[in-house]
C-alpha cells in the first residue's frame, strides 16, 4: 500500500514564483511540502514575458512607481500595500540576482552592463527588469533549482489539491487550517496531507474564459477552495484582459509582451491606420484596460476578427536582439515581425481579485495564508500595473514567511484526519459530460463576462451558470474525482464569484466596463467583497 498520509510544518499549495519564492524562504528551519499540478513548468510564472517592475536607477523614484500603480488601478488600490511592494522591490531583485538569476544588461557583449530597463503600459519610467523577452522561464528554472536543491523541501509533482481540512469541517469548533486533501494524479489515490500552515499559491483563474495567455492549469482552484473553507474573496470582476496575444489558427493564446509596445510598436488597424491616439493620450502605451477595450470596440464596429502591432519601422537587429522569443515563435507562424506586422486580440490574462489577504498573506482562517495570483492583497485595485505581479508574488512570499516563522514558535496538536471517503462514488460513465460543460462555462464567461458587460448578459451568465453548478456538484457526488472534473467545479465557483462581484459594482471602474453604468461613481470607490455564509466572521 502506499503511503497516503504525510506530515509537514507548512504545506505550499502551487509551484510559480509565490510558492517557490515562499518554500525558499521558510526552509532554513522548517520542513516544507511544496504541491503542483503536472510538471513544475506549467504555471503562469513560466510563461511571464515582460519582467519584473522596480526601480533601480537614479532618475526613477518610489512615488512615481507607487503613483503609476495607483493610477492604473482607479482609485481603490490599498495604499499601504501599494508602498509596501515598491519599496521592497528593489531587495527583490537583488535576492534574486544573488541567486543567479540572468537579468538582461545594457551591454550584451561582456554581460556585465548596467542592467537593461524596458518600458511598459502605465509606466511613467523605464523601470521593468527582465531576462530578454522570457523573464518568466529564467525565474521559474532559477527558483526552481534553489528548491530541488534544498533538502527541507518536498517537492511532490503530479498532484492536484481537491480541498482544505479545516476545524470546521471536521465539527470542531475552533477556526483553524489542518491540511488538505491531494489527488496524486500518478495513483490516483486521494492522500491527506497534514501540516500546521497551509499557503494557497495556485495562480490566477483565467481560463475561465475561453481565449486567455495562461497555462490551462490556471483554473482557480486556491479561490474556489478557499471560498468552500469560508474565506472572504474580493474584487473578482476585475478580471485582466491583455490587449496583444497572437492571432493565428495554430498559436494557442501566445503572448505578445507589452514591451513591444514599450520599445515603440504601434497598433493599427487593417487599412494601416494607427487608432490608439485619438483614444489616450499615452496612445499605446495607455494602461491594458484602455488598450483591450478600445481593440474590443475597434473589432466590433469594424466587423474585423484582429488589429495589427507593428514594429517593423525599428531596425532589425534591434528586434532581434530585444525580443528573440517572439522571434522565434513567429517565425515558425511564418510572420517576420521585422518586416510585416503581428495579427493580435485581446484574451484574458490576469485575476486582479481574489483570496482577502491582510499584510502577511492571511486569510480569514488562522494558519491559512494566501499569496501570488490567487490572493487579493489590494495592490492592484480595478486593474493591475504591467509587471508588478511576479513582484508582487516575491514580496508577499516573504512578508508571509516571516509571519509564519513567528506561528511555527507555539505549535498546536492537529487531530487525526480522516481519510477521503470515496465509498459511495463510482468510476464516471460519462466523461466527455465534464468536457462539454467546460467549453460552455468558458463560453458563456467570454460571450457574456468580458471586456464590455451588460447587465442583461450579467443575469444571462448567471441563469447558465447556476444550472451548470447544479449538474456538476451532482457529477461531483457520484462519481470520482479526476483532473478535469476538479477544475471544472472550480472554475464554476470562480465564474459565480466573477458574475456576483459584477453585478454588485453598479460603475464603470478599470477593467470593470458596464454600459448600463459607463461613468465611475465614488459611492463604488472600495473593493467588492463577497462573505461566504461559512465565514468565521459571520
Ligand atoms: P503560477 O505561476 O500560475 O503557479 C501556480 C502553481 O499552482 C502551479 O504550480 C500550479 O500547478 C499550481 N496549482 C494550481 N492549482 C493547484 C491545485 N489545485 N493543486 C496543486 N497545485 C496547483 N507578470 C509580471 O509581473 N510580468 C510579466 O512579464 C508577466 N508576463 C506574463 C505573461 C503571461 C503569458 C502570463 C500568463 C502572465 C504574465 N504575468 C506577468 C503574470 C504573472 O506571470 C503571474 O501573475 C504570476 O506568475 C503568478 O505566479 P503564481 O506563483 O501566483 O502562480
Ligand atoms: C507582458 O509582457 O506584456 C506581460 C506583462 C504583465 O502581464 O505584467
Amino acid at each position: 500500500m502506499p503511503n497516503t498520509n504525510f506530515h509537514h510544518d507548512v504545506l505550499i499549495i502551487g509551484g510559480g514564483a509565490a510558492g517557490m519564492s515562499l518554500a525558499l524562504n521558510l526552509a532554513k528551519n522548517h520542513n516544507v511540502a511544496l504541491i503542483m499540478k503536472d510538471v513544475s513548468k506549467e504555471t503562469s510564472t513560466n510563461y511571464a514575458q515582460g519582467g519584473i517592475s522596480a526601480v533601480l536607477e537614479d532618475t526613477d523614484n518610489f512615488a512615481s512607481h507607487i503613483s503609476d500603480t495607483l493610477i492604473a488601478g482607479a482609485g481603490i488600490c490599498d495604499e499601504a500595500s501599494v508602498r509596501y511592494v515598491v519599496e521592497n522591490a528593489p531587495e527583490i531583485v537583488n535576492w534574486l540576482a544573488d541567486m543567479g538569476m540572468p537579468f538582461t544588461r545594457e551591454s550584451h557583449e561582456d554581460g556585465l552592463g548596467e542592467y537593461h530597463l524596458t518600458k511598459e503600459g502605465g509606466h511613467s519610467h523605464r523601470r521593468v527588469i527582465h531576462a530578454d523577452d522570457a523573464t518568466g522561464k529564467a525565474l521559474q528554472s532559477t527558483l526552481s533549482q534553489a528548491v530541488k536543491q534544498h533538502p527541507n523541501i518536498h517537492i511532490a509533482n503530479d498532484r492536484i489539491a481537491i480541498d482544505l481540512i479545516t476545524a470546521k469541517k471536521l465539527g470542531i469548533d475552533d477556526n483553524r487550517i489542518y491540511g488538505a486533501y491531494i489527488l496524486n494524479l500518478s495513483s490516483n489515490e486521494v492522500e491527506t496531507w497534514h501540516a500546521d500552515v497551509v499557503t494557497l499559491a495556485t495562480g490566477g483563474a483565467n481560463k475561465v474564459y475561453l481565449y486567455s495567455s495562461n497555462p490551462d492549469g490556471s483554473t482557480g482552484d486556491g479561490i474556489a477552495m478557499a471560498w468552500r473553507a469560508g474565506c472572504r474573496i474580493a474584487n473578482m470582476e476585475f478580471m485582466q484582459f491583455h490587449p496583444t496575444c497572437l492571432y493565428h489558427p495554430e498559436a494557442k493564446s501566445y503572448l505578445i509582451t507589452e514591451a513591444l509596445r514599450g520599445e515603440g510598436a504601434f497598433l493599427k488597424l487593417p487599412n494601416g491606420e494607427r487608432f490608439m491616439l485619438d483614444i489616450d493620450d499615452r496612445a499605446e502605451l495607455a494602461p491594458r484596460d484602455i488598450v483591450a477595450r478600445a481593440i474590443d470596440d475597434k473589432m466590433k464596429r469594424l466587423g474585423i476578427d484582429n488589429v495589427l502591432l507593428d514594429i517593423s519601422h525599428r531596425p532589425e537587429s534591434f528586434i532581434k536582439q530585444h525580443f528573440p522569443n517572439i522571434d522565434a515563435t513567429l517565425n515558425k507562424y511564418g510572420i517576420d515581425m521585422s518586416t510585416g506586422s503581428i495579427p493580435v486580440v485581446p484574451a484574458s490574462h490576469y485575476t486582479c481579485g481574489g483570496v482577502m489577504t491582510n499584510e502577511f498573506g492571511q486569510t480569514d482562517i488562522h494558519n491559512l495564508y494566501a499569496i501570488g495570483e490567487t490572493a487579493y492583497t489590494g495592490l492592484h485595485g480595478a486593474n493591475r500595473l504591467a509587471s508588478n505581479s511576479l513582484l508582487e508574488c516575491m514580496v508577499y512570499a516573504k512578508g508571509a514567511a516571516e509571519h509564519i516563522e513567528e506561528q511555527l514558535k507555539v505549535k498546536e496538536a492537529i487531530p487525526s484526519l480522516p481519510t477521503w471517503d470515496a465509498s459511495r462514488v463510482t468510476d464516471s460513465d460519462e466523461e466527455v459530460v465534464v468536457a462539454h460543460n467546460w467549453h460552455e462555462l468558458r463560453q458563456t464567461m467570454w460571450n457574456y463576462v468580458g471586456i464590455v458587460r451588460t447587465n442583461k448578459r450579467l443575469q444571462r451568465a448567471a441563469n447558465r451558470i447556476e444550472l451548470l453548478q447544479y449538474e456538476i456538484d451532482e457529477y461531483y457526488g457520484n462519481f470520482k474525482v479526476t483532473n478535469d472534473l476538479i477544475e471544472l467545479r472550480n472554475l464554476c465557483v470562480v465564474s459565480h464569484l466573477i458574475v456576483e462581484s459584477a453585478l454588485q459594482r453598479k460603475e464603470s471602474r478599470g477593467l470593470h466596463y458596464t454600459l448600463d453604468y459607463p461613468d465611475l461613481d465614488e459611492n463604488y470607490a472600495k473593493p467588492t467583497i463577497l462573505q461566504p455564509k461559512n465565514s468565521p466572521l459571520n
